[in-house]
């Protein structure tokens, strides 16, 4: 088989017509090595417009083996935790993910994270699909990609100071690390998250949930990423907190052109901090749209039955409202249904939906039309249901 690499416009020097082949030898690969990498580097440090794609996530996927046996393995099935997942991240935007619990939406985070190794699929990160990088070219992703994990209480060390804690990326990356003042340079991200500088030598219990979740977002700030991945970073903190660590959230955002992705399984909570909102269930996204789209005209069974589930305070309201409660228990993602995965709690479901998996696509009825309802939904009769909610 040709060598893919010897062709010509290589780095490598072109190959001449008719002359005899080359067999590169190992300095011409490190060199081609190399070259490509240095590309990969500076593709990922290049700057990108505000409002175009930063990560394109395509047809992802992660099964976790089911193995039976102690001494001799064998794999009997597998969890499909994400199972072909795709969206966008726009430079500057704050994609909300959300879905019930075991949908997958912590999984997707960590193969954005290149925590887990995706079983298939791409992740494009300006462009560079990260799955496949290593090296320099994949500390460099690293490096841009940064998450606030949900529980404040467990994600910190409780046998370092604050200021290890915050200042420790800087021993991963030395590369970005302050070449003087690292102290300072720790304290002034105490200081943009509003805590006191002279907190920097206190150990993560001396602080609240709140506190210690701004400590978290510190440490994420501190290599001046592109992209902060947050995984339902404020369900375990109280209401009037919540608040709090999302109004400081969208501040960094516009302070430092922060692109996120926040993860949540509250609808209202993702709804105040999202541009645009993706809707999983079990491994799949059911539906992705803006805020307006998803809250206001959601075209998914599952996203309906959510929004009616969500509390409306307003008791004029209530009274006109549907609430659609949901037969059945979510299936094992080592089972998924066949066809469309959400049929077996589907108040629609028919046949069709049985047999053929519904692509997340704008549904037909809708392509040509300005409503709102144009937006990708994966149902094969997606349709408008009025839904009065609260978020
Ligand atoms: N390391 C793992 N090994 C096996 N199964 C896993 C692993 N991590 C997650 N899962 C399974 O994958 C599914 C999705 O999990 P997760 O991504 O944590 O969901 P969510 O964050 O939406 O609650 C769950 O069924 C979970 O049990
Ligand atoms: S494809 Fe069928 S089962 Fe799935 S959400 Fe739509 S109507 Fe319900
Ligand atoms: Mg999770």
């Amino acid at each position: 088989m040709a060598d893919p690499k010897k062709t010509d416009g290589n780095p490598a020097g072109p190959a001449d017509a008719g002359s005899e082949v080359v067999t590169p030898n190992v300095t011409d690969v490190t060199e081609i090595d190399v070259a490509t990498e240095s590309a990969a580097v500076a593709a990922i440090e290049a700057p990108v417009e505000r409002g175009k794609p930063i990560l394109q996530v395509r047809n992802l996927v992660k099964h976790f083996p089911l193995t039976q046996g102690i001494l001799f393995k064998r794999q009997v099935g597998a969890v499909k935790a994400v199972d072909g997942v795709s969206f966008d991240l726009y430079q500057g935007e704050t994609l909300g993910i959300v879905g019930e619990s075991g949908c997958g939406k912590s999984t997707v985070a960590r193969l954005l994270m290149t925590l887990e190794t995706a079983t298939a699929g791409e992740v494009f990160y300006k462009g560079q699909d990260i799955t496949r990088l290593s090296g320099r070219a994949l500390k460099a992703v690293r490096r841009n990609i940064q998450m606030v994990f949900q529980d404040p209480y467990t994600s910190l060390n409780p046998r370092m100071t604050v200021g290890d804690i915050i200042g420790e990326p800087f021993d991963i990356h030395p590369e970005v690390a302050p070449k003087g003042d690292r102290r300072g340079k720790v304290q002034d991200l105490l200081d943009v998250v509003g805590l006191n500088p002279e907190y920097i030598n206190r150990y993560p219990h001396q602080f609240s949930g709140g506190q210690r979740q701004r400590i978290g977002i510190a440490r994420g700030l501190a290599l001046n990423p592109e992209i902060i991945i947050c995984d339902e970073p404020v369900s375990a903190l109280d209401v009037s907190v919540q608040a709090q660590v999302i109004n400081l959230m969208e501040k960094l955002q516009d302070e430092f052109n922060l692109s996120y992705i926040f993860i949540a399984h509250d609808l209202s909570i993702v709804r105040h901090i999202s541009d645009r909102v993706g809707v999983m269930y079990l491994g799949k996204m059911a539906e992705i749209g803006t805020d307006t789209q998803i809250y206001d005209h959601p075209t998914h069974p599952y996203t309906q039955a959510l929004l009616s589930a969500v509390p409306v305070p307003d008791p004029e309201a209530r009274t006109g409202r549907e609430r659609i409660i949901l037969s059945g228990d979510v299936p094992s993602p080592a089972n998924p249904p066949s066809g469309c995965r959400f049929r077996t709690r589907c108040w629609k479901a028919q046949d069709r939906c049985a047999n053929e998996v519904p692509l997340l696509a704008i549904p037909e009825r809708f392509v040509a039309s300005t409503t709102p309802a144009a937006h990708e939904s994966a149902c094969h009769f997606a349709e408008e249901k009025d839904v009065i909610h609260a978020a």
